[in-house]
């Protein structure tokens, strides 16, 4: 990462966080189930030909956000986008796309029954329109949406939420615990049997909401989250790299996010969030949000689990968890990571075409967990 590091002048408080001081204490491989992502954007044409890899190479499943432009609404949409993922594999991969279908207003009970049927929609996913990169099409009221997620509640599907509201008079750094508040707490008094994930929990409130939640409703983090605060985001110079949505909370609510992820408590899991963009669209006046996490996730998080003495709870974050509430078997297949005397060297930018790149999140310090390829 040293190119990255000089490029970004790596925090001083995340190079504080570095575990080497455990390393005496911690084994030097761990072999756990194969994970999965609860949360991934593979975007479509050049970019889904970039990153499709990144992500099976390591992960057995990933859910599939829906928000391409024009965004995958029906299921017709997400059986082509399947077939345009699965081409997009490596010769050989296994990694199962698990599709889901964009919430909008106008979204058609009937075709989610069929879709369902078909064992090919596994979830459903809610932007408030506005939220973020191509939610335009999502919902802005939430009573237009009932009888959908009713039919979704009857048949047992996930509803994956950004919990964030979009009022212009809501500052952004306390978007996620008003949502809680107008929207998801009421959502769930009045359809408590309909199953919701929180995607990429950011603040306290979230955690706690979460916990306080009899059944019947989970949490993603991402990589990212679990890695930087705000202070990264901001300090010495805007990080572009660093911006996603929701945007990073102060440094109480990312060491809460961790103690959640190495807690092992089964109603949180892994969903990386991982977002590509092309990296002139990051570091750009009007920046993209999204932080691309697929080649290093495992490296990080590796290293994150290792500093909180946690190893012993990778697997349950990321290959169990996840499955258990999506109600799918945890992955036959293993994944072992190896811990190196010498940093593992990630590339800093993927080439996606005509010169452009992605660029590869950096997350401030060394990483020493290195997974081991197939021999
Ligand atoms: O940072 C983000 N990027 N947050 C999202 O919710 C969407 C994502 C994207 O699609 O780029
Ligand atoms: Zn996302």
């Amino acid at each position: 990462m040293t190119d990255a590091r000089t490029r970004q002048a790596a925090p001083q408080a995340q190079a504080q966080a570095a575990p080497q001081a455990q390393a005496q204490a911690t084994p030097q491989r761990l072999t756990i189930r194969r994970p999965d992502d609860w949360h991934l954007h593979l975007r479509d044409g050049a970019m889904l030909q970039a990153v499709a890899s990144e992500t099976a190479r390591h992960f057995a499943r990933a859910i599939i956000m829906p928000n391409l432009v024009p965004p995958v609404v029906r299921s017709h949409d997400a059986a082509a986008y399947r077939e345009r993922i699965l081409a997009a594999l490596p010769a050989g991969s296994n990694f199962e796309p698990l599709m889901t279908l964009y919430l909008t207003e106008a979204s058609d009970p009937a075709d989610l029954r069929q879709g369902v049927g078909d064992g090919l929609v596994r979830a459903v996913k809610l932007y408030p329109a506005g939220a973020t990169t191509n939610s335009d099409s999502g919902v802005r009221d939430i009573e237009k949406v009932m009888p959908f997620l009713e039919t979704m509640a009857e048949l047992g599907l996930p509803l994956c939420v950004h919990g964030e509201v979009t009022d212009a008079d809501i500052d952004i750094f306390d978007r996620e615990a008003v949502f809680i508040e107008r929207v998801l707490a009421p959502l769930r008094q009045r359809l408590p049997e309909l199953r919701i994930v929180m995607e990429h929990v950011t603040t306290r409130h979230g955690l706690d909401f979460v916990r306080s939640q009899a059944q019947g409703m989970a949490a993603t983090l991402t990589t990212h989250h679990l890695i930087i605060n705000r202070n990264h985001l901001l300090v010495g110079g805007v990080r572009p790299h660093y911006y996603c949505l929701p945007v990073a909370k102060r440094e109480a609510h990312r060491l809460a996010l961790v103690e959640a992820a190495t807690s092992g408590d089964a109603c949180f899991f892994l969903g990386t969030d991982s977002a590509p963009h092309a990296t002139h669209t990051k570091e750009a006046a009007c920046g993209c949000a999204g932080i691309f996490t697929a080649p290093n996730t495992m490296s990080c998080l590796a290293q994150v689990f290792e500093a909180e003495s946690a190893l012993d709870k990778l697997e349950a974050f990321t290959s169990l968890n996840g499955p258990a509430f999506y109600g799918l078997p945890a992955n036959e297949q293993a994944l072992t990571l190896v811990k190196q005397d010498q940093p593992v060297a990630y590339p800093t930018q993927i080439p996606v075409e005509d010169g452009q790149t992605v660029t590869v999140f950096d997350p401030g310090f060394e990483l020493y967990w290195a997974v081991e390829e197939a021999s």
